[in-house]
């Protein structure tokens, strides 16, 4: 599955809200259980520009956050996952991909809106875009039942790439932990924090040493921490540093893998934010299942 997203971007929206916006459809179309490619128009603009689709196209002279028009008309209660093929009949040569459809989205609006819900930029661009995304999908909100469930499908999708609030102290422990940091030789400080599926929570740093072999990342100083005081199971650890995307090691992954090879991934780094499955990490993984089997 890959999506393409055309976007007309008429509000100047910065990278960051791009590749957000990016994600968001991704993440959408995965929860979904869509496998095909799918392309969407996405149209950046303010409140006056919405205002005059929202005039055009369903009567309102108002201006909105978004707006979703589905290529495929699904019918109230049918959703994309149900009927796959139905797709198929919007596939476009040029695109390689079937037409899922358009979506307006009034970028001043997402901002002053994550303003009033006091919550971040981030998490309301994330919100529009996975909602506007299941409407192309067949869902809708008219109904309580099919509320909650849209509602529940949105969460599922923003979790698979922002960190929820609970995440988001981990990574601000990790970004504390990471001041404690002795990278005397790379100059590349990280620190990482491993919570444990009892609740806990232990944070580490990266160690270095004259001696370059004995140097330790800041994943397996948590990690190793936490063993050494009794836990052998984690449900997530976060991992900060400052200047590039701190996703762990290839012997980091593996140390994961050894305890808990489903825990989840957060990395932050200079205003990023990212988050994977460990099992998208370390895919075909070795662990202590491997030296059981026969053969
Ligand atoms: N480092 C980590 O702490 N974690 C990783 O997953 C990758 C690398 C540290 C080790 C070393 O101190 C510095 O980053 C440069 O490799």
């Amino acid at each position: 599955m890959s999506v393409r997203l055309d976007i007309e971007n008429l509000c100047s929206a910065g990278q960051g809200a791009l590749s957000l916006l990016k994600k968001a459809a991704e993440a959408a179309l995965l929860t979904e259980g869509v496998q095909k490619e799918v392309y969407v128009h996405l149209l950046l603009t303010d409140d006056d520009g919405i205002r005059a689709y929202n005039r055009e196209y369903r009567g309102l002279d108002r201006a909105t956050d978004v707006l979703s028009f589905p290529s495929v008309p699904y019918n109230p209660g049918v959703l994309c996952s149900a009927h796959p093929e139905w797709l198929d009949e919007e596939y476009d040569i040029e695109a390689g991909a079937c037409f899922l459809g358009d979506i307006i989205i009034s970028m001043p609006h997402v901002l002053a809106q994550a303003k009033e819900y006091g919550h971040s930029e981030a998490r309301e661009t994330a919100y529009l875009m996975t909602h506007a995304m299941f409407h192309l999908m067949g869902y809708d909100h008219i109904k309580e039942e099919d509320r909650q469930q849209m509602r529940k499908m949105e969460e599922e999708a923003i979790a698979r790439f922002l960190p929820t609030p609970e995440e988001e102290k981990m990574l601000e422990m990790a970004r504390e932990a990471m001041t404690f940091s002795y990278s005397p030789y790379s100059g590349y400080p990280v620190g990482a924090c491993v919570k444990c599926s009892d609740g806990t929570f232990y944070t580490g740093c990266n160690i270095e040493n004259a001696s370059f072999g004995a140097v330790i990342c800041a994943e397996r100083t948590a990690i190793f921490k936490a063993v050494s005081e009794g836990k052998r199971s984690f449900e997530a650890i976060a991992i900060a540093s400052h200047t590039s995307a701190p996703w762990p090691c290839g012997i980091c992954r593996q140390v994961m893998n050894e305890f808990s090879p489903k825990m989840r991934v957060l990395v932050t780094w200079d205003g990023g934010v990212d988050a994977a499955p460990l099992s998208a990490l370390l895919p075909h993984g070795f662990g202590p299942a491997d030296l059981t089997k026969d053969g």
